[in-house]
């Protein structure tokens, strides 16, 4: 299982891609954590690990990933829309993922796709052709789980990241902007055909029946309260090392378990 995590800057994706992995491993499964977000560095720290070396390096390095897509965009008319750059030449499983390229701890492995390092370094469009290939040439077994935190807003989309994936899940703050910013990645995710549940955090007694009213009921995985535990933690740059139970249910209900009580 393929899981993309999105949403609005801020609304919570990385602490969710870090509970839910936490709470996926708890359950046995095998999870790698991919952190496709080239602008943030606190994923890891979330999930109490070092940030591994970007895999960009393994394929060369984002200059040659560039000069390979300036390559894919020769002969190409401007109406035949982008070119297909291929970065795998075969499909991989968890297995074949270089060592030196993750960290690891009980149970969960953590990749990161590139980061921007230095100033003037260029766009970070290699990253976006990196982890859709990845995303791609990942295969899964039933006791495997990738969960891949994103960057802000649509942009992924844009790039096809998610044509790769098996569900999508939607991570919604109490703002407008990312109630509204949720119905644009409905109609997104509905173009390419994928599932696509929401995830409604931070959620308070004032925010709960704004949010429900706004967002298809029947497309809610979970609803995560604003908890103080989680704040502090965040704020201290600490590991996330609490059990939620609304993070459990969501964990059971993706492996297909019934809730728990
Ligand atoms: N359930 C929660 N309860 C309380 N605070 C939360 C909760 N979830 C997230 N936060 C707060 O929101 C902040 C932003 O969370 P996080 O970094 O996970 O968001 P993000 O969507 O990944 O942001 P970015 O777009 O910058 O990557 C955290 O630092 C934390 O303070
Ligand atoms: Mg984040």
């Amino acid at each position: 299982m393929k899981i993309v995590i999105c949403g609005k800057g801020g609304s919570g994706k990385s602490t969710i891609s870090a509970l839910l992995s936490k709470a996926m491993a708890n359950k046995g499964y095998r999870v790698l954590v991919i952190d496709s977000d080239e602008s943030n560095f606190g994923l890891h720290r979330q999930l109490g690990m070092e940030l591994p070396e970007d895999l960009m390096n393994y394929f060369g390095g984002k200059k040659v990933i560039l000069e390979r897509m300036r390559a894919s965009f020769q002969n190409v008319d401007a109406k035949s829309g982008p070119p297909k750059i291929e970065i795998f030449d075969k499909m991989w499983t968890l297995n074949d993922i270089p060592d030196e390229y993750t960290t690891e701890k009980n149970g969960i492995m953590l990749l990161a796709v590139g980061k921007i390092h230095e100033f003037g370094e260029g766009c970070a469009c290699a990253m976006g052709v990196l982890s859709t290939g990845m995303l791609e040439h990942l295969e899964t077994d039933d006791k495997e789980v990738v969960i891949v935190d994103t960057d802000a807003g649509v942009e992924h989309f844009g790039r096809g990241v998610e044509h790769g994936c098996d569900i999508i899940l939607v991570v919604v703050d109490p703002t407008f902007e990312s109630l509204m910013l949720s119905k644009k990645i409905e109609e997104l995710a509905g173009t390419i055909k994928k599932p696509v549940y929401f995830i409604l955090n931070k959620v308070d007694d004032e925010s709960r029946q704004v949010m429900l009213a706004s967002v298809d009921r029947n497309g809610i995985a979970g609803i995560i309260p604003a908890n103080n535990d989680v704040f502090r933690a965040c704020l201290a740059g600490e590991e996330l090392d609490l059990r939620l139970a609304e993070i459990n249910d969501l964990a059971n209900l993706l492996g297909g378990e019934k809730r728990e009580k």
